[in-house]
């Protein structure tokens, strides 16, 4: 039987898994989204066309690949269906996607609450994408979320009335407006009617796929970090989007995971609020900033930029069982003169390569680094590692040093093709 073969981001998201992935896929048959939904934001460029997808898998574009949509997706029919309208307005047929009806849907009072909840915080808000993610994962759990197979079932108006008025209970005792859910109805039913030839049951779909010999990539959004569980709570997103994310997130046991792929970037970014060990707040990373262009793909946000932090990777390694890495923006970091690579904590006069997520310690921890040259020159066009110039070549080493981790890919520009793909780079498994 085949394998499946996973992506995942290792920090706080925005690590340039679309490039990854988009290589990946072109040998893939299935390219699937298992968690999260619409705060996650990607950009794909096809034949000098941009295309922002939230929702959609990044594979969708390569025809020959069938685009899932799992059951640990959250899902705004109004922005989902916009991206389709979209692609197919630039000639896509989008005959390949499949939507599991196990998946929840975002309603109106999920965006609503999302905004009351941060606004509720204060001080201590988390910075969220306001995109309703977090309240509909907690209906989920609550069980009185709306699955996708319920907007097409008889009794969709029932459930989404009761809803309504419950949520409009809260909605109203925080000082806003209720909302009136035969407008919703409405506007729900059309989304259905739009969404219903892509809904089918995507587990047994993939187990057949799987049975046939067929490969599946299955495509991170967010990431470790930002883990329900294992990130930094509570400034985390709502779902795992860890290496057990896959599992759950459509159905495919862990026994069937072949190579994980872990994604950073060659410095590193976090938006949104929260602990941030390496993070440079004055000049640095506001260069950072600039040179990585790094502002928000779903909110525009100026996204926190500082160095790249080992002891935070070599975390994500071992929880995720990742086999090799990508580092993106090697040339990004290139432009510097000094760049800062992050090996350890000190944490109360203590050196710590352990990490941990409570917030306690990562705020008292201050990072010890080791510094390398930079003023690589333009690196866009190298190919293959030998072509580095060898400053790059120490950094990327060093890194495979301290994590015990192959670096796989590694990118020198800003497009597709301006990637170093080491074939021979394979971290030997322990299975
Ligand atoms: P939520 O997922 O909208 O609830 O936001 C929770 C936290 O996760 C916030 O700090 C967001 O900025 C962050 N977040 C959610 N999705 C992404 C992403 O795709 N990239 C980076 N940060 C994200």
């Amino acid at each position: 039987m085949s394998k499946v073969n996973v992506v995942l981001g290792v920090f706080y998201g925005d690590e340039g898994k679309g490039k990854i992935i988009d290589y990946l896929s072109k040998s893939a048959d299935y390219a699937v989204r298992f968690s999260g939904g619409n705060n996650a934001g990607h950009t794909i460029k096809v034949d000098g066309e941009k295309f922002a997808f939230h929702l959609l898998p990044s594979g969708i574009l390569n025809e020959n690949i069938k685009a899932v949509l799992g059951n640990g997706v959250v899902i705004d029919p109004k922005v989902l269906i916009e991206e389709i309208e979209s692609l197919k307005s630039h000639g896509f047929p989008v005959n390949n996607l499949y939507i599991s009806d196990k998946a929840h849907v975002i309603f109106p009072y999920h965006i609503v609450m999302d905004g009351i909840l941060e606004e509720n915080r204060g001080e201590n808000k988390i910075g969220t994408t306001k995109r309703g993610i977090g309240p509909c994962y907690c209906d989920k759990f609550e069980r009185c979320g709306i699955r996708i197979a319920d907007l097409i079932a008889s009794n969709f108006e029932e459930l989404l009335k009761r809803n309504v008025i419950n949520k409009n209970k809260i909605i109203e005792a925080y000082g806003h407006e209720p909302l009136e859910y035969r407008q919703i109805l409405e506007e729900y039913r059309e989304y259905a009617e739009k969404l219903k030839p892509y809904v089918c049951d995507t587990t047994s779909m993939l187990h057949k796929a799987l049975k046939n010999d067929e490969s599946i990539l299955c495509e991170g959004a967010q990431a470790t970090l930002l883990d329900i569980d294992f990130g930094s709570y509570p400034f985390v997103t709502s779902s795992n989007p860890t290496i057990g994310g896959v599992s759950t997130g459509c159905g495919i046991g862990s026994s069937y995971i072949g190579e994980v792929y872990g994604v950073t970037k060659a410095y590193s970014s976090r938006v949104g609020e929260g602990p941030y060990v390496t993070e440079e707040t004055g000049e640095i990373g506001d260069l950072i900033r600039e040179l990585g262009h790094e502002y928000g793909t779903t909110t525009k946000r100026p996204r926190r930029c500082g160095w790249l932090d080992l002891v935070a990777l070599n975390y994500a390694i071992m929880l995720n069982g990742i086999t090799a890495l990508a580092i993106n923006h090697l040339d990004t970091v290139g432009k510097l003169d000094k760049i800062k690579l992050c090996i350890a904590y000190n944490y109360n006069g203590n050196i710590i390569t352990d990490f941990s997520s409570n917030i306690d310690f990562l705020t008292s921890c201050t990072p010890i680094y080791e510094e390398f040259e930079g003023n690589f020159g333009d690196i866009s066009n190298c190919k293959t590692f030998d072509e580095l110039p060898e400053n790059a070549q120490k950094y990327i080493n060093r890194i495979e040093e301290l994590t015990d981790t192959p670096v796989k890919f590694i990118g020198t520009g800003a497009a597709r093709e301006n990637t170093i793909i080491r074939e021979e780079k394979q971290k030997q498994l322990i299975r």
